[in-house]
C-alpha cells in the first residue's frame, strides 16, 4: 500500500505549552489533527475552568489563519482541587478530561497528587459526572526502577481505584508495557489507553546504544523490545480501547541537551507519518484509521472528523531545528533523518 486516505486523526494527549514554545509548537499539531487533548501542565498549572478557558484563547491565537483546529481543555488535579471545580469543568463544553500527576513523576508534576488513593470524593464526583480522568501511570518510588513503575503503578493504584470507583471512566496514558496492555484489555469499556508513536517505533536502546541520546527520553521511559513488540500489537489491533496519543513534549534544545535533560519527545511534527509507519511496519496499515481517527472520538464521546487526510509513501525530510522565538531551538524527532511517509489534508 502506497497510498491511504483515512479520516482526520485527533491527537488524545499532546503538550502544547504556552508563550514562545506554544506559538512554535501548536501549529503542527493544528495542521494534521482537527481537535486534540491538551496537557495542563504548565507553570503554574492549569487548575481552575477559568484558566483553561484563557489558556484556549492562546491556544486558539496561535493557530494559523485558517486552519481549523479545536483544543480540548483539561484541568490538572491537585489536592486543593474542590468538587466543586470538577463539577463546574464537568458542565463547561470546553473541558474534557482532567489530568492526575503523582506528584514528582514527570515535568510539571510537583502540584500533583502525593497519593491518588486519597482523593476519594473527587474521583467519585469524577465517577458520576462521566468526566474522564487521564493518568499518568508511574509511582514515585525511589525503590521502584525506573522500568518497572508502570507496572507497580497498575498494581498499587490503578487496580484498587478502579476497585473503588469501577464506573469511573479512565485513560491509562501513553501505556509502555505489556502489562499495562494487559491490565486495559482486562477491564470494562470505561478504561482505554493512548499509545504514542515514539513507544511504537522504538525500544530503550535508542535511548543508551553508542551514547545517550537525549532527545528519545520521555517518560515513560522507553522499554526493552518485547514491551514495544506488545503496544504495537494493542494499536494494530483495531480494539476500541486504544488510541493515538502523541505526548508530542517540546523542550528548548538547551532543556534537553543539558546534564540533567527534560524528558519529553517532540513527534507533532510527524505525527501521523510515525504512526504509518509502526502500522507499516507490521503490515497493518488498514487499522490506521480506528487507532488514529475512530476509537479516540467513540470514547469521549465525540463525532469522528469529517476532513479527510492523505497519506503517501513518500521520503520526507525532517529539518534540523524548529526556531522558538528569537534565539531559541527545538530539536524534533528523527531531526536530520528522513520519514516514509507523507500526511496531507485533502482539500
Ligand atoms: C511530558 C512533558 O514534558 O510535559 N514529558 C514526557 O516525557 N512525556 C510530561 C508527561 O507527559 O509525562
Ligand atoms: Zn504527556
Amino acid at each position: 500500500m502506497n497510498e491511504l486516505v483515512i479520516r482526520q486523526p485527533d491527537d488524545w494527549h499532546v503538550h502544547l505549552r504556552d508563550g514562545a514554545m506554544l506559538a512554535a509548537a501548536a501549529p503542527f499539531t493544528a495542521r494534521q489533527c482537527a481537535r486534540a487533548i491538551v496537557m495542563p501542565n504548565l507553570v503554574p498549572p492549569v487548575t481552575t475552568v477559568a484558566d483553561a478557558l484563557a489558556y484556549r484563547d492562546r491556544i486558539l491565537a496561535a493557530v494559523p489563519a485558517g486552519v481549523s483546529f479545536e483544543p480540548l481543555m483539561t484541568l490538572y488535579l491537585t489536592e486543593q482541587t474542590s468538587v466543586a471545580q470538577l463539577a463546574a469543568a464537568a458542565a463547561s463544553p470546553y473541558i474534557h478530561a482532567v489530568k492526575l500527576y503523582p506528584a514528582g513523576a514527570t515535568t510539571n508534576s510537583d502540584r500533583g497528587v502525593r497519593d491518588p488513593l486519597s482523593i476519594d470524593p473527587l474521583l467519585a464526583e469524577l465517577e458520576r459526572s462521566g468526566l474522564p480522568l487521564l493518568v499518568h501511570g508511574e509511582v514515585v518510588d525511589s525503590a521502584v526502577d525506573i522500568f518497572d513503575r508502570e507496572a507497580q503503578f497498575i498494581e498499587r493504584v490503578l487496580k484498587p481505584l478502579l476497585a473503588r470507583f469501577p464506573k469511573l471512566k479512565l485513560v491509562m496514558e501513553h501505556i509502555t508495557t505489556k502489562d499495562a496492555v494487559e491490565f486495559v484489555l482486562s477491564q470494562p469499556d470505561n478504561v482505554a489507553a493512548t499509545i504514542t508513536a515514539h513507544h511504537l517505533l522504538y525500544n530503550r536502546n535508542a535511548l543508551l546504544v553508542g551514547g545517550v541520546h537525549p532527545h528519545y527520553y520521555c517518560l515513560p521511559v522507553l522499554k526493552r523490545e518485547s514491551h514495544r513488540q506488545a503496544l504495537l500489537v494493542a494499536a494494530t489491533s483495531g480494539h476500541p480501547k486504544f488510541f493515538m496519543g502523541t505526548d508530542s513534549a517540546p523542550h528548548t534544545q538547551a532543556n534537553k541537551e543539558s546534564a540533567c535533560g527534560c524528558a519529553g519527545a517532540f513527534t507533532a511534527h510527524a505525527a501521523l507519518e510515525l504512526y504509518a509507519e509502526a502500522f507499516d511496519q507490521v503490515g497493518q496499515l488498514a487499522r490506521l484509521e480506528a487507532f488514529t481517527s475512530l476509537n479516540g472520538p467513540r470514547f469521549y464521546g465525540l463525532a469522528p472528523n469529517e476532513a479527510r487526510i492523505k497519506l503517501t509513501r513518500r521520503a520526507q525530510a525532517v529539518p534540523l531545528f524548529i526556531p522558538v522565538g528569537e534565539s531559541e531551538r527545538l530539536i524534533p524527532l528523527r531531526a536530520g533523518e528522513t520519514l516514509a511517509w507523507q500526511a496531507q489534508l485533502v482539500p
